[in-house]
């Protein structure tokens, strides 16, 4: 009953909102503090970049970002932003998004209040089917995990450790590649879980190496967290011993790439996004990202800001101005931009993402390191649905 009552004044909220005004509001849920507060200074950078590229005004509405801290992995804060960011903001839209167990406490908030939501980077399979009012312009783990699998198998190795993070992405990377590398003929020699928060990595590092795989597949959050994996990797001397590390490009990401040092040189990964991809969008992006941020190198996250404000300006516009949720879910299924990553589709049946991904290796470019990309696999779908 209590729920009935709170959902209620969403309604209300939305309908004063809409018909208020002149502005479009995009309320962005992102994890600015703590660990994580790469993942937000990422996602409203690159979201900031698309508004000062392609101005603030569309349809003759104004179009105004406000952005909330969720802190880190924070359900319950989340929730309760996401909460007034509806009814005291009146947003039109709800976006951001860094962490999968946030995106997943706001998908009830979207469903009741109507709102559409743009997830901006969380990456477990399931967040799409928690909220017919959630689209996603990111990836999954899922996505990028099959093609690393395969590529791994096709380049003679059958003997792989995995470790992933405890939480959604991380099983949803460590059960896909097991998937398919078997399939294929392959082993998974041994599984590792390592802790979201504070992982300690040297001692389960040095496990995988004590049980001598040909190689080692990872899936850790960008940032903080690939940097400790990487330093645990390169002391306990796992290059050394010859086992080869294969990652998703979380851990070898472009914000923190120079911090990993030449340690990281050689290790192959998949992804939708390097800084390094060759093409006008994403030059034009690139350019657009220093206006906003010229300290850091963009990285998916900040890609997935923009495509998701890309995406956002394209259902106002379609719909002149006057945004509905239903109206607005309608635009965005099957939506097609032309990405910096490359071209994006919104799956009109599941409302994720059919995107390129890249085989990439680590390497010096004008002496800095990047994820060089040389492999594609075209418009590859969640295979996690
Ligand atoms: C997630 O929580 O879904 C997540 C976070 C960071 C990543 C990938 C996925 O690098």
């Amino acid at each position: 009953m209590k729920k009935f009552v709170m959902y209620g004044i969403f309604a209300l909220a939305a309908g004063q909102a809409c018909a208020a005004g002149d502005t479009i509001k995009v309320g962005m849920l992102a994890e600015m503090s703590g660990t994580f507060a790469d993942f937000g200074l990422q996602m409203t950078n690159g979201a900031k970049a698309y508004m000062k590229q392609h101005g603030d005004i569309v349809a003759g509405k104004k179009i105004e970002l406000i952005v909330k801290d969720t802190t880190g992995p924070a359900p319950d804060v989340a929730k309760r932003l996401a909460q007034e960011l509806v009814v005291k903001d009146g947003v039109d839209f709800l976006a951001g998004f860094g962490l999968t167990p946030n995106a997943f406490a706001v998908a009830p908030i979207s469903t009741e209040a109507k709102k559409p939501t743009i997830i901006m980077n969380a990456a477990t399979s399931a967040i799409t089917t928690k909220s017919p009012y959630i689209a996603r312009v990111s990836f999954t783990l899922a996505q990028v995990t099959e093609p690393m699998a395969q590529w791994a198998y096709k380049s003679g190795l059958r003997k792989i450790y995995t470790v992933v993070a405890d939480y959604g992405p991380g099983h949803d990377a460590e059960q896909t590649f097991k998937k398919t590398f078997t399939k294929l003929g392959g082993e998974v020699v041994g599984e590792l879980r390592v802790p979201l928060k504070n992982p300690e990595f040297g001692p389960f590092v040095q496990r995988v190496k004590d049980s001598k795989p040909q190689a080692i597949f990872v899936f850790v959050p960008a940032g903080e967290l690939a940097v400790g994996f990487m330093k645990a990797y390169d002391e306990r001397g796992l290059a050394k011993a010859g086992i080869k590390l294969l990652s998703t490009g979380d851990v070898t990401d472009d914000s923190v790439i120079d911090a990993l040092g030449d340690g990281a040189l050689g290790v192959i990964s998949t992804h939708q996004y390097s800084a390094a991809h060759v093409s006008p969008e994403n030059k034009a992006f690139l350019a657009a990202y220093a206006k906003v941020d010229a300290k850091t190198r963009p990285n998916f996250m900040a890609v997935g800001g923009y495509d998701g404000m890309a995406a956002i300006y394209e259902v106002v516009r379609q719909l002149k101005g006057n945004v509905d949720g239903d109206k607005a879910m309608q635009v965005l299924k099957g939506l097609k931009i032309n990405s910096p990553r490359g071209p994006i589709q919104i799956d009109a049946d599941t409302r994720d993402i059919v995107q390129n991904v890249y085989v990439r290796e680590v390497k010096k470019v004008d002496g800095k390191l990047y994820n060089v990309e040389f492999e594609t696999i075209n418009a590859v779908k969640d295979p996690g649905k």
